[in-house]
Formats: structure tokens, sequence, C-alpha cells
């Protein structure tokens, strides 16, 4: 099986669908569930699933982005991934970890990638009046929430939806999109799904 090493930094709803997923016939098994925050919810979730956890605390780096990643690394490459998946990890990483990492690691992203890239996206959409959210899982690259998109599931923005609301709307649709484009990702298919 390809090892699939999962970074979080919260409750880790996403990181559940994906470690769900991988089972049976599936060509993935995760081999690592990583936060960068110790109370990170998910971290319990994945030591409940039986997946090896680990905690790299930013904090602890004051500041030292590449001290920080040089640790991230260390860490995750003691599990020698084969691919590396970002599901709700708060943290901007640089070029150089990246590129440790090319063409091996994904994201997914609460918007309809290109709109929205950064934080709040829900709330921003909202506020243009946009008929339609989503979100769009794609290959990280260099520049933030930027890179080749592997598969994107739109859902209605309805009158007088929160940015809560369409939150939970889409989080369902993330539950969805984030397995199968792994999937895909991992068998080696990069045409884009659409659901
Ligand atoms: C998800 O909605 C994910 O798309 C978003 O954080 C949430 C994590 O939830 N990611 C980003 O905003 C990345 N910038 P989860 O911990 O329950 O999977």
């Amino acid at each position: 099986h390809k090892k699939v090493a999962i970074l979080i930094s919260g409750g880790g709803s996403n990181m559940v669908s994906l470690a769900k997923s991988m089972v049976g016939d599936h060509p993935g098994r995760p081999c690592l569930v990583l936060s960068n925050l110790p109370t990170a919810g998910g971290l319990q979730k994945a030591a409940d699933m039986g997946i090896p956890t680990a905690v790299v605390d930013h904090r602890s780096f004051k500041g030292d982005r590449e001290v920080f990643e040089e640790e991230l690394i260390s860490v995750i490459d003691a599990y020698a991934p084969d691919a590396i998946a970002l599901a709700g990890f708060m943290r901007i990483l640089t070029p150089k970890f990246i590129t440790h990492y090319a063409g091996r690691m994904l994201n997914i992203h609460p918007s309809l990638l290109p709109k929205y890239k950064g934080l709040h996206t829900h709330q921003r959409a909202i506020e243009a009046g946009d008929a339609e959210g989503g979100c769009s899982v794609h290959e990280v690259t260099a520049e933030l929430d930027d890179g080749p998109i592997l598969g994107q599931a739109r859902v209605p923005i309805l009158p007088g939806d929160t940015p809560d609301d369409l939150a939970a709307r889409v989080l369902v649709q993330e539950h969805r999109l984030y397995p199968a484009v792994l999937r895909r990702f991992l068998e080696g298919e990069t045409e884009p799904l659409i659901l």
C-alpha cells in the first residue's frame, strides 16, 4: 500500500473521512496523523483508529519557520510517506518544505478556487453575493492555495445563510470529495474530479 501522512490543526473531520476511506482495495493506508497543535481534537480520533500520531508544536520554535519545518520534515520522513494530505492544517508552508514534497502533497480548501484563497472563504463568498460555494482539492505548489485543481464540489448559497451555515454545507461535500480525489491521485489519475 501507499503510505499517506495526514496533517491537521483542528477537529480532523476531513482526516477521519480520509482515514476511513483507506480500507479494502484502496491503494492507500494512513501512516501518520501529525498536528502543529497539541490540542487538536483530531489527534485522539486518529489514535482511536490506531493511526500513529505526532505533534510538532510551531509555538515552541518561537517564530523560526525554517527550524519548525525541518522538524516537521524529520518527523514525517521517518514514516516514508508516498503522499501528504493537508486536512485543515493551518500553517503556511515555505517553498523549501513544499519542494521537499513536490508532486506528493494535496490540500483541501473551502472555496471554489481560484476564488477566495486564504481565510474567511465562506464569509467572503456570501458578501460577494455568490450563488454557489464549495471546496477544492489541489496539489500544493509554492503559491498559497494554488496548484493544479484535482477536484471540486459545489453547494448552493441560500438566502440568509451565515458563514457557519455555508461552512457546514460545504463540509459535507469536503468529506465526499477529499477521499475520492486522494484515491484517484494515488492511482495516478490527474483529471479533475467534479462532484
Ligand atoms: C475544513 O473546512 C478545511 O477545508 C479547512 O479547515 C477545515 C478543517 O476542518 N481548511 C482550510 O481552511 C485551509 N486553509 P476539519 O479539521 O474538521 O477537517
